[in-house]
């Protein structure tokens, strides 16, 4: 007798083979067979129209606290996602001590309702998140900015031995489990890294067979030297290489996503195995802070505080540091605030608030980080043909990049698969739906070592997804961003249900999942 059986479905794979109309059988946490006539189950769902798929898995996720929140969190599970690879782009909630604590609180602000940075080690956080219990798989990446953050607090230059102590606690977050070391090289304090810094703390990750993946210091008009600086990160350390987010930004740089392919293409030609993901949409989403010179916040947010109570020392901060390399793309005009503890400033573009000031844009982006350091920003970014172009590559996963299920923020947290599936693969074409699920599922699985998982065959877990193609959609907008996906009936995790006729049942059932274990 079986526990569950999908009935009449259109099943994929999840490796990109045609889809076949099939039932799907699971015992346990297991899928057991695909076929017909499976014999009797315990319950049976009929599930005729709709795609049977594994379960997606988010390749790039900042859900890290989500499971401390004090309510169960649905808002990847309605997606159907199952697993989502957190950690990324530099921070981890784990390893901290005292300093890279304080810095945390200050920095991070309310992003993780629930989590009180404390000093923890990676196996720390790795415990209290299965206590808490998330609702959907998680693997934990972890930072190369949370490790700095450690070793050496926010200054630029490395203390004597401040290497080695991030490359011991790059082991021993390896050892408790961590799927990879994550790079963020445009915040503090990532970016002050050079290459050879970067090389050997990879090198750990490359030690264990785990990737390294990076937010790269540059995704405007140098992103094709950013994904050079990455190919030779992964060589050096011996590692698999990630380009978390793609994308091409600013005006001036649209139309690059070719060339940007073709970097990534040649690295792999020259032996190294880099792969990405990408979000499927125009606007991209950040801390406001991520505007800043990065050597205006060395030490902290002092200068920044000091500055933005004397407008004189602000032109000459504005003038004496290199601007972040996200000052450019994002132009005050393209820069909304979606977040900030000045509630009247959230959907408010930098421009306009600067104009209400009668202050130059990086005066009032000094006052309002002061204000709140954590406070955050969508901002339109990339070119229609280059989100397209890239989405149809069979290299790029997918990854949300989601901010916490909270207020306002990019649609993308609420809706990334659904709104792939419908925009993207049944209103536009860009690509198939066998290779769209592929991208969701094992191109992601496999690049972070989750074993029997992203595929749907006899003896894969059973983290599964089921949706309608012809409805499965996201009605959220960047104004009223967390509309429920539609057209994603069923869900199941590990052999439970857990979004039965796209209801959350509340169930806690997720894991922390460790590369290479089941
Ligand atoms: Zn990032
Ligand atoms: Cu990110």
């Amino acid at each position: 007798m079986h526990d569950l059986l999908l009935q009449g479905g259109s099943v994929h794979d999840g490796l990109g083979a045609p889809a076949r109309t099939a039932d799907v059988a699971v015992r346990g946490d297991r899928v057991v067979a695909v076929g017909r006539d499976l014999g009797p189950a315990r319950r049976s769902i009929d599930v005729t129209g709709h795609c049977v798929t594994p379960g997606f898995v988010d390749a790039h996720a900042h859900s890290d606290g989500v499971a401390f929140m004090s309510e169960p969190q649905p808002f990847k599970l309605l997606q159907g996602v199952t697993t989502e690879v957190v950690g990324n782009c530099g921070f981890s909630l784990a390893p901290l001590n005292d300093v890279a604590a304080a810095h945390a609180r200050e920095a991070w602000g309310d992003l993780f309702p629930g989590f009180e940075p404390e000093p923890m080690s990676f196996a720390n956080y790795i415990d209290k998140v299965t206590a808490a219990g998330p609702t959907n798989n998680i693997a934990p990446l972890v930072g190369h900015g949370t490790l700095r953050l450690c070793a050496n607090g926010t200054r630029r230059e490395l203390a004597d031995g401040a290497l080695d102590a991030m490359r011991d606690l790059a082991n021993e977050a390896m050892a408790a489990g961590a799927a990879g070391l994550s790079s963020g090289l445009i915040y503090v304090p990532g970016t002050y890294a050079d290459t050879d810094e970067l090389v050997a703390v990879a090198a750990v990750a490359g030690r264990w067979g785990r990737p390294y993946t990076t937010h790269m210091r540059n995704e405007a008009n140098h992103v094709v030297d950013s994904i050079s600086e990455a190919v030779e990160i992964g060589r050096r350390a011996g590692c698999r290489v990630q380009i978390s987010h793609c994308k091409v930004s600013g005006t001036a740089n649209w139309g690059g996503a070719d060339q940007m392919l073709a970097a990534i293409h040649r690295g792999r030609l020259d032996g190294v195995d880099v792969r990405g993901d990408q979000y499927p949409y125009m606007a991209g989403s950040t801390f406001l802070a991520a505007l800043l010179p990065p050597d205006a916040l060395e030490g902290g947010f002092d200068r920044i505080r000091a500055a933005a109570a004397d407008p004189a020392s602000l032109a000459a901060l504005r003038d004496e540091f290199q601007p972040s390399t996200l000052w450019e793309p994002a132009s005050p005009e393209r820069t909304t605030i979606i977040g900030h503890l000045d509630g009247s400033l959230v959907g408010r573009t930098l421009a306009d608030v600067a104009q209400e000031r009668g202050q130059h844009a990086f005066v009032v982006l000094c006052q309002l980080v002061t204000d709140d350091p954590s406070a955050m920003i969508v901002v339109h970014l990339m070119d229609d043909t280059d989100v397209e172009r890239l989405m149809a590559d069979p290299l790029l996963g997918v990854g949300s990049d989601n901010g916490p299920p909270l207020g306002v923020q990019h649609p993308r947290t609420w809706g990334t698969f659904p709104w792939l599936l419908g925009e993207f693969v049944r209103r536009r074409g860009v690509l198939g739906i066998e290779q769209a699920v592929r991208k969701m599922t094992s191109a992601t699985a496999a690049q972070f070592g989750l074993l029997h998982r992203g595929t749907l065959q006899p003896g894969a877990i059973a983290d599964i997804a089921v949706f309608d193609p012809d409805t499965v959609d996201h009605a959220g907008t960047y104004a009223a961003p967390n509309a429920s996906p539609t057209g994603i009936p069923w869900v199941v995790l590990g052999g439970e249900v857990v979004v039965d006729d796209g209801e959350f049942s509340g169930a806690r059932s997720g894991r922390v999942l460790r590369p290479g274990l089941i």
